[in-house]
């Protein structure tokens, strides 16, 4: 990887304070803040190179979130710019609907069907998660009603969950804080049982106490929707991600996906964040966590947030039900960008990478010295709990969870000291690219505990 070189466009764009000006004039921006927007500029990110950013005033920044759980392999690889320009050259698009592809989506489904666990060997192309988790629910109800059930429609999922925030991911999601003035979701057949969130709601039980009346839960809300018969899928992600990362407690997820296997309920995992590598496994599902999907949603990493991609991989007996010549049938669901050839390309780049540079093996091993160093900070009185596994941690402090200045304060002090973590709620969420070393590591931990520290001073 080439080093960051001083900006060759510097002298050619706007300065910071403009280019601020116009960003809080004209651009909105996800989750945006509408209180705090125009006092908190945002940072200007110019330039980035594996897991540094430099912002357009030349300060350069671990970035310890991994962009948004997605610079797997780390920024400004040259390998990738090649790739990319070499297949916009050879075919920058091609029509994926019906009976037209390009060869790289071809490529790339054929890959993902030999990454995937099990007979996940059927895939649909988005260019988001949010697209992938709305398209994987439209395939649930598809399946289905070519099985002959269409009333088999009930979904459920988990509060504190994130699947992204179309109007059918969001509603699939069950983060409290993800709501707002006017916005509508779909509650009449999506449900939500409580977070699998032990040290929030574990209320003195064991982890498996904890699980099994989570499992409980389950039973009982299959039951009041009328029995198995009435649900058609079950939506978890492995480890909840945005949702304040929160690793499954004991066997939860496996007594889910048992009870699933033996009703015929689909069981639908949400990798958009686990899968390519943050847990050190390409799917997490099988590997780590001992569960077999019937369908995986991903994104992310699948290209390294070089380009927007995203996939829903599904099983074999899915395509059974639905792909079953003689009833007429066509999927109604695709987009322009479905299987765009330059991103696909862009994926199997990246994953002849991730296998070529051995970053699963390297995410084994850095992935437990990130959280041991980063347990280290157990010690400081603000720091409640140090959570989450491989490169997907987080940091909980002691105070209230609806109160996020003292994660912001510290976001903010890192921020200073040359960190990137992420803040929400009374969380600092970090999920670091893949390639990161135990200098790094060592560094993300002392800044950030310098930064934990100086909050409290004064
Ligand atoms: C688990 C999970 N699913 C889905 C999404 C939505 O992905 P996107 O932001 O690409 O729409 C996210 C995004 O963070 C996610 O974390």
């Amino acid at each position: 990887m080439a080093a960051i070189q001083p900006s060759q466009a510097a002298n050619d764009r706007p300065s910071t304070e403009t280019l601020v000006a116009a960003d809080q004039t004209h651009h909105l921006h996800p989750f945006q803040m509408f209180d705090s927007f125009r006092s908190d500029p945002v940072l200007t990110i110019e330039q980035g190179q594996g897991a540094t950013l430099v912002d357009t005033e030349g300060n350069t920044y671990l970035d310890a979130v991994g962009g948004m759980w997605c610079t797997n392999i780390g920024l400004g690889r040259d390998e990738m710019a090649d790739a990319i320009a070499a297949q916009v050259r050879r075919l920058a698009y091609a029509n994926p609907f019906t009976d037209m592809v390009g060869v790289p989506a071809v490529e790339l489904a054929a890959k993902l069907s030999e990454l995937a666990p099990g007979d996940l060997n059927h895939v649909f192309f988005a260019s988001s998660g949010s697209a992938a988790l709305d398209s994987s629910l439209r395939l649930v109800q598809f399946y289905w009603g070519a099985k002959g059930t269409p009333e088999r429609c009930h979904v459920i999922c988990r509060e504190d969950a994130y699947h992204g925030t179309t109007v059918a991911a969001a509603s699939l999601g069950g983060k409290a804080s993800d709501t707002g003035p006017g916005l509508r979701f779909i509650t009449d057949y999506i449900h939500h049982l409580s977070s699998p969130n032990h040290f929030r709601y574990g209320n003195g039980r064991s982890e498996q106490e904890f699980a099994d009346d989570l499992m409980t839960e389950f039973k009982a809300k299959v039951d009041e929707l009328g029995g198995a018969s009435e649900v058609a899928a079950f939506y978890a992600e492995p480890i909840m991600g945005s949702g304040g990362v929160i690793p499954p407690p004991a066997d939860y997820l496996q007594q889910i996906w048992r009870y699933c296997r033996a009703n015929g309920i689909l069981y639908v995992s949400d990798e958009v964040v686990t899968g390519f590598g943050r847990l050190g496994q390409w799917f997490a599902s099988e590997t780590v966590f001992g569960i077999q999907p019937d369908i995986i949603t991903t994104a992310k990493g699948l290209t390294s947030g070089y380009l927007p991609l995203a996939a829903v991989l599904y099983s074999d007996a899915i395509q059974d039900v639905i792909a079953e010549p003689g009833h007429g049938r066509y999927f109604p669901v695709g987009f322009t960008y479905s299987g765009h050839p330059v991103a696909c390309a862009a994926a199997l780049k990246n994953i002849e990478i991730i296998e070529r540079e051995g970053l699963l093996e390297h995410v084994r091993s850095i992935g437990p010295y990130f959280m041991e160093q980063l347990a280290t900070l157990t010690d400081l009185p603000l720091v409640a709990q140090v959570r989450g596994s491989h490169l997907m941690s987080c940091v909980e402090f002691a105070v209230p969870a609806d109160d996020d200045t003292v994660s912001k304060g510290i976001a903010k002090g890192a921020a200073d000291r040359g960190l990137i973590v992420r803040p929400f709620s009374n969380l600092n969420i970090m999920s670091p690219p893949l390639i990161i070393t135990r200098d790094d590591v060592d560094t993300i931990v002392s800044r950030l505990r310098e930064a934990i520290i100086a909050s409290q001073a004064g």
